[in-house]
């Protein structure tokens, strides 16, 4: 197959949502759909939870949460489909906005009883900021759910977007009849009982024909008052403005009746983007270019917690990737080669001979990788747009056990450069912050530290309000602001200097006092870096 055909089939994507609104039992469905399992009718999406998908660690399976993001890649009408799943709680948020960065599009799920979560109005902030084409699913109409017209409200005035239904309930809750799909004027009738893949659609494509008052007596005239209402909100869908995320189209259904869903899967492979080009410090990388080039956005550990080895994800951008062959690792400087790049389906790893844009591969790793690396044939660049964000939560790391001070360092910083937290350090003293997204995390790593390294540690609170990134084109200004808040001054994993604010006032105040030092918000800024 020619590169452009290979690219042509390919869609890689990624299901949001707030915890409990569906994502799992949505990714069941897509999953049986695209043959990728073989339970018949409905999974329970605990089983899927517990056994199948994303439990490479221990202490995931422990906590029933979905600690790390895997990968599923399945075949759907000769589409080839790439799932990043992202874990659903919010204190791993961090690992769900570096996914974002590997995918192309994302569908995101509502749960129609609660309508946007708070959960939800981060995760689209991410997608909003990068220009991530949505498609919305409103799921559980089976419930006693709200007013579709106050959803689609909310979700504009919420998320900051234009939505635009393609799909219509009739009635919801015990009364719910069906969707009618305004695009290709079909009406599906809802069948509770009957779980299996819904192929029955029934072609209205007048709402005015009184087939409809046979088939939904009591809703029909409802639904021709609704569609009427929507015609004179809506203009015609544009393909382009779902790709260019100025529009999201919006779907109802019930991912756990597997309503709604085959014709959102369809939708999905019809509308949703090929993959698409990625900026690079020097240029932007075409998926069409020959050259291979890639980066890594998710380094996952102890896949087996015999041996301690870790799998850093690559997202594929451009030209092919090939066993065996070697490819340039940029930040290093150095070729590499791998002998068994893996794909993923759920914990089922395939080693693969080639992979193409848009594909994600799991390369062995030794230690050479941190999360942002990437990967050419030669050229030197750096892929843009996967930065590290301010931490919400800081704590002093205390070593517990000194004789064991050096698995402690050695650990630490191979979970920072999993991604797991960050870490912010003084040099003098060797003080040691670490900051995270959710208290969760310190959990995790202090029982991945004690288990995988046989360290002990503990975290004291620190009064900080938030990491920023400070840069300055005076050198002489630079060196004054470092000594004047030596106390607050701390470097991060790549050695920038981060200035961790003790709370908003005196960030704001530092910030007046010192016209000549810029705070940036994230660790990815184009100023140079001034040596000091
Ligand atoms: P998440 O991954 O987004 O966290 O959500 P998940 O799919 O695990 O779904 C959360 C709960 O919502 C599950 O119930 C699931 O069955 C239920 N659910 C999903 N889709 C629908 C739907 O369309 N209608 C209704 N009524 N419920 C839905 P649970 O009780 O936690 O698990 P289970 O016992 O059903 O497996």
């Amino acid at each position: 197959m020619k590169q452009s055909e290979e690219l042509a089939r390919r869609r890689t994507f990624a299901i949001i949502s707030h915890p409990d609104a569906g994502k799992t039992t949505l990714t069941e469905k897509f999953l049986l759909y695209g043959g990728a399992i073989q339970v018949a009718g409905a999974v329970k999406s605990n089983k899927i939870k517990k056994t199948a998908t994303s439990d490479f660690m221990e202490i995931e399976r422990q906590r029933g949460i979905s600690v790390a993001t895997s990968v599923m890649t399945f075949e759907y009408n000769e589409t080839l489909i790439n799932l990043l799943d992202t874990p659903g709680h919010k204190d791993f948020a961090e690992d769900t906005y570096r996914t974002l960065t590997a995918v192309d599009s994302v569908i995101l799920v509502i749960d129609s009883v609660k309508g946007v979560e708070t959960q939800t109005e981060r995760l689209m902030e991410v997608c909003r900021m990068r220009r991530t084409p949505v498609i919305i699913f409103i799921n559980k109409m089976d419930l006693e759910g709200r007013d579709p017209f106050d959803l689609l409200d909310e979700l504009e005035k919420k998320l900051s977007i234009n939505v635009q239904p393609l799909s219509w309930p009739v009635n919801k809750g015990s009364e719910f009849k069906g969707v009618y799909n305004l695009f290709d004027k079909t009406l599906q009738l809802f069948q509770p009982e009957k779980q299996t893949i819904e192929k029955d659609r029934i072609e209205i494509s007048e709402l005015k024909d009184p087939l409809l008052d046979e088939i939904i007596p009591r809703d029909a005239g409802q639904l021709r008052e609704d569609a009427q209402l929507l015609s004179g909100v809506y203009p015609e869908f544009d393909i382009q403005d779902y790709l260019a995320a100025n529009i999201a189209p919006v779907f109802f259904g019930s991912a756990r009746n597997n309503f709604g869903v085959k014709e959102l899967l369809d939708t999905f492979i019809r509308i949703a983007p090929t993959p698409q080009s990625r900026e690079t410090d020097k240029r932007i990388i075409h998926p069409e270019e020959d050259a291979f080039s890639g980066f890594v956005f998710k380094i996952h550990a102890n896949i087996d917690p015999k041996h301690r080895n870790r799998i850093a994800f690559v997202r594929i951008v451009s030209g092919k990737f090939e066993r065996n062959k070697y490819i340039f690792h940029c930040r290093l400087k150095k070729e590499l080669k791998f002998s068994s790049p893996a794909t993923f389906l759920a914990s089922a790893r395939n080693i693969i001979e080639e992979a193409f844009p848009g594909d994600v591969i799991g390369l062995y790793d030794t230690g050479n990788f941190k999360i942002g690396d990437s990967l050419s044939e030669g050229e030197v660049l750096q892929f843009r747009g996967i930065p590290n964000f301010s931490p919400e939560i800081f704590k002093e790391l205390i070593n517990r056990d000194p004789m064991k001070t050096k698995q402690l360092e050695k650990g630490i910083e191979q979970l920072t450069e999993e991604g797991v937290a960050q870490l912010f350090y003084q040099q003098h003293g060797n003080k040691k912050v670490v900051g995270v997204v959710g208290d969760l995390q310190f959990e995790v790593i202090q029982y991945r530290l004690k288990n995988e390294y046989g360290a002990s540690c503990e975290f004291v609170p620190k009064d900080i309000h938030k990491a920023c990134w400070v840069t300055s084109s005076d050198k002489q200004k630079l060196e004054e602001f470092i000594r004047f808040k030596s106390q607050n001054v701390y470097h991060d994993k790549d050695d920038h200097l981060v200035f961790l604010a003790p709370s908003e006032w005196l960030l704001k105040v530092t910030k007046e006092a010192n016209p000549e030092i810029t705070f940036h918000t994230t660790s990815e800024f184009k100023t140079e870096k001034v040596e000091v």
